[in-house]
C-alpha cells in the first residue's frame, strides 16, 4: 500500500518510536521490570480516592436522570448524562469551561472569560495543532513587485532552553519546523549537597539568533517545569522570554502540564503569569488521569477560535469525559487542594529519596544530578562516560532497567558534535519505591563498572 507524503512521515519509525515500544513491551512482559521510562504518573491512593469518588457520583447522576424524567429536564444541559450523551461544541464541554474560568479568576488576576479557554484530547493535541498553527509555511504579506505569485516564508518554534520534551518532535505535518538554544550550565548546591547543575537560558544566543531578527521565528514555547530535566524556569527567565515574544510579535507558549495551580509538582517558589500574548497549556494527565485525554489551552480569543476550529475538523469536539470527572474539582477546588496536599508531596518526596540512592550508588564517580525542581523526572548527567547513553540503554536494558537516553530531547538540534547530549539519561520517579530502589542499584552497577574499566 501506497502512503502519502503526510502518511509516510507520521508512520517513519524513529528512533523514539523504537523506545516507546519498548517500553510498553516492557509493560506487558511477564519479566519484572525496572520501569524508570515512562511518562505515567504515579498512583497515589489519596487521588486515587478522590476520583473514585468522583465516577460514583458520575453514575448516581446518570442513573437518577434516567428514573426521573423531571431531573433529566431540570438540568438538561448539566447532567453528566446529557453530557456525555451530546457532543459538545469544538471549543470543547461548556460547563467544564465556565468552572475554569471561574477557578483561573479565583486564584489569578487573568480576567478570563469563557472566550479565553479551549479544550483539547490532551494536551499533546494542543501541541500538535499550536506547532502547526505556528511552525512551517507562513504566506508573506510582501508580494515581489516583479512576481505576482505568493511568496511563503518557512518560520520555526523556537525552543529557548534544550533539552525539551521528546513529544514536540514529530508533530509538523510537513518536515520539523523547531529551532533550539543550547543551555548555559551551572554547577549549584542542593539542600547544602554539591554534585548537582542547573541549565539556564543563554539570552545572548537567543537574542542573537538571525532566524528571529529574520522573522522566520513563529512562535517561542518552553515546558516549565520541564520534562525531561526538571527545570523550572526562573520567573526573570519567563519574563525575559515574554519580552522578546512580545518585541518580535510572536506568541509565548508554557506548557504547564507538571505547573501550578495543578498538579503543582514544582518545588521552587515562582509565579505564574498570563496574558493575551501568552499561550498557557494545561493537563488533567499529570493529576492521575491521562487516560481522559483532557487538555486546556488558555489563550487569546482568536487563538481558541483557531483550536475550536481545528478541533471541528480532527475531533469534531473533544471528550467531555474528562471534564464530567474534572468540573465537580474544579468547582469546589479539590483539584488545587489535591495537587497541594498530596501530589506535591508525593513527587517531593520521591525526589529525596532519589537522591539518596543516587548518592549512594555513584556518590565517588562523576555524576552530576539536575538540581530537581519539579516534573516526575530526573536527568543524570554522567560526564565522560565512556559510552555514549544511547548504548547504556542498551545494556541497562539487558538488566531489566528502562531509562530514556538524552539525545532525543533535542529537537532542533544536531546532537552529533554535541556531546553532552550523549552524556545523560532521563529516569522517573513516579515507581514505587522498591522499583526505584531496584533500578537505581541497576544504574550505579553497570556506570561504575564503566568508569572504573575506564581508568
Ligand atoms: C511536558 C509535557 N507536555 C505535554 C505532555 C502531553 O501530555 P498529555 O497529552 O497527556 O496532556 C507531556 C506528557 O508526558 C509532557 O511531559
Amino acid at each position: 500500500m501506497k502512503f502519502s507524503k503526510f502518511g509516510q512521515k507520521f508512520t517513519q519509525p524513529t528512533g523514539i518510536s523504537q523506545l516507546m515500544d519498548d517500553l510498553g513491551d516492557a509493560l506487558k512482559s511477564d519479566q519484572p521490570v525496572n520501569m524508570l521510562g515512562g511518562g505515567n504518573p504515579a498512583r497515589i491512593d489519596a487521588v486515587n480516592e478522590v476520583f473514585l469518588q468522583t465516577y460514583q457520583a458520575l453514575g448516581q447522576d446518570i442513573l437518577n436522570a434516567e428514573r426521573d424524567a423531571s431531573i433529566k429536564e431540570k438540568h438538561s444541559d448539566n447532567t453528566a448524562l446529557n453530557s456525555m450523551s451530546n457532543y459538545s461544541n469544538p471549543q470543547g464541554d461548556a460547563a467544564f469551561i465556565d468552572a475554569l474560568v471561574e477557578f483561573f479568576n479565583r486564584h489569578y488576576d487573568w480576567n478570563l472569560s469563557a472566550d479565553n479557554i479551549a479544550l483539547t484530547n490532551g494536551s499533546q493535541n494542543a501541541f500538535f495543532y499550536l506547532f502547526n498553527l505556528f511552525g512551517g509555511a507562513f504566506s508573506d504579506n510582501k508580494l515581489d513587485e516583479h512576481n505576482s505569485d505568493e511568496q511563503t516564508v518557512d518560520k520555526s518554534i523556537l525552543l529557548p532552553l534544550a533539552p525539551e520534551y521528546i513529544g514536540y518532535s514529530d508533530v509538523h505535518v510537513d518536515g520539523q519546523h523547531f529551532m533550539s538554544v543550547l543551555p548555559h550550565i551551572d554547577e549549584v548546591s542542593h539542600d547544602g549537597e554539591e554534585g548537582f547543575f542547573k541549565y539556564r537560558v543563554d539570552f545572548e544566543a537567543l537574542e542573537n539568533l538571525p532566524a528571529l531578527k529574520e522573522g522566520r521565528i513563529g512562535a517561542i514555547c518552553c515546558s516549565r517545569p520541564t520534562n525531561p530535566t526538571g527545570n523550572v524556569l526562573t520567573d526573570e527567565e519567563m519574563e525575559h522570554l515574554a519580552e522578546i515574544a512580545k518585541r518580535y510579535d510572536v506568541p509565548l507558549i508554557i506548557d504547564n502540564a507538571y505547573g501550578m495551580p495543578f498538579p503543582n509538582i514544582i518545588y521552587s517558589d515562582v509565579q505564574l503569569s498570563w496574558d493575551d500574548n501568552t499561550i498557557l497549556c494545561f493537563s488533567l494527565s499529570k493529576i492521575g488521569l491521562p487516560g481522559v485525554r483532557t487538555g486546556v489551552i488558555v489563550a487569546a480569543p482568536e487563538v481558541i477560535a483557531a483550536v475550536s476550529a481545528m478541533n471541528a475538523v480532527v475531533n469534531l469536539a473533544p471528550t467531555r469525559f474528562g471534564a464530567a470527572i474534572a468540573k465537580p474539582l474544579v468547582e469546589n477546588d479539590r483539584i488545587k487542594q489535591l495537587s497541594d496536599n498530596d501530589i506535591k508531596p508525593f513527587y517531593q518526596q520521591q525526589a529525596k529519596l532519589a537522591v539518596r540512592l543516587l548518592k549512594e550508588a555513584l556518590g565517588d564517580y562523576p555524576l552530576m544530578i539536575h538540581k530537581p525542581e519539579g516534573a516526575i523526572f530526573f536527568w543524570l548527567w554522567f560526564k565522560d562516560l565512556p559510552i555514549t547513553t544511547l548504548e547504556l540503554y542498551e545494556r541497562l536494558k539487558d538488566k531489566g532497567t528502562l531509562i530514556v537516553p538524552s539525545q532525543f530531547f533535542f529537537p532542533g538540534v544536531d546532537v552529533s558534535d554535541y556531546q553532552h547530549a550523549h552524556e545523560c539519561i532521563r529516569m522517573s520517579i513516579a515507581a514505587d519505591e522498591q522499583t526505584l530502589t531496584d533500578g537505581i542499584a541497576v544504574i550505579g552497577e553497570v556506570v561504575r563498572e564503566l568508569y572504573d574499566k575506564a581508568k
